[in-house]
């Protein structure tokens, strides 16, 4: 049912993200997916929103039901976006502290006061620094379900401190990586795989056992 009070509420977290991506200097292209459920206010009031808050362009996209003719509006602003003015700069300094990077990233993007490190993170921060990784970029391993580490924690929430468990690195890779909260790194695999219950209804052409 159409809530247009309630899009522009969960804008907020739209916003935050328009503007995190505002900070490294490059024009900004928002798509919004059109859901069958979404009604044409909503979707505009999204567009109207995004681009009051600096987004170059927001556009609607109907590529899940209609193929690559959902999306040609979307190329074309992104290729308008790439013809402007930009001027690239990376959040921090490479050569910076690996706990100074830290920070930067948990207040600048994700809107903590500051970052509480376990003794596990902190040893392995010492080791890394040590070791003479401690130029190597960041990587946070968050839930994607909150700009926090807590899913619970909606729109653009700031005043929290933000736990760091422990930090690893991808030396091959060429990246440190700190798991944020409770986050983990592997997905919980089943012994069974999803897959057995997935099948092809041949009477109806649809696809069964999908969730
Ligand atoms: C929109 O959602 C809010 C929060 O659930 C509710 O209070 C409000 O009555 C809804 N408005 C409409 C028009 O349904």
């Amino acid at each position: 049912m159409e809530n247009t009070s309630l899009v522009e509420k969960g804008f907020a977290n739209l916003n935050k993200q328009i503007q995190n991506t505002l900070k490294f200097g490059v024009p900004v292209v928002v798509a919004i997916n059109r859901f069958s459920s979404d009604t044409d206010a909503e979707l505009e009031l999204t567009q109207r929103l995004c681009r009051a808050a600096g987004a170059a362009d927001a556009v609607i996209c109907s590529h899940f039901a209609q193929g690559g003719v959902g999306a040609r509006q979307l190329a074309e602003a992104v290729e308008t976006a790439c013809q402007q003015p930009s001027s690239f700069r990376y959040l921090y300094d490479l050569t910076l502290p690996i706990v100074d990077k830290i920070r930067i990233i948990a207040r600048e993007i994700y809107g903590a006061d500051d970052v509480e490190l376990s003794e596990e993170a902190a040893a392995q921060v010492e080791r890394y620094t040590r070791q003479g990784f401690s130029e190597l970029p960041i990587c946070m391993a968050k839930t994607h379900l909150s700009l926090s580490h807590d899913p619970a924690r909606k729109g653009a929430p700031t005043g929290f401190t933000l736990p760091i468990r422990d930090v690893r690195a991808s030396v091959g890779a060429g990246f440190l990586y700190p798991l944020v909260g409770t986050m983990s790194t592997m997905p919980g695999l089943p012994t069974r795989p999803c897959i057995y219950d997935v099948d092809l209804n041949l009477d109806t052409g649809n696809v069964e056992g999908l969730f």
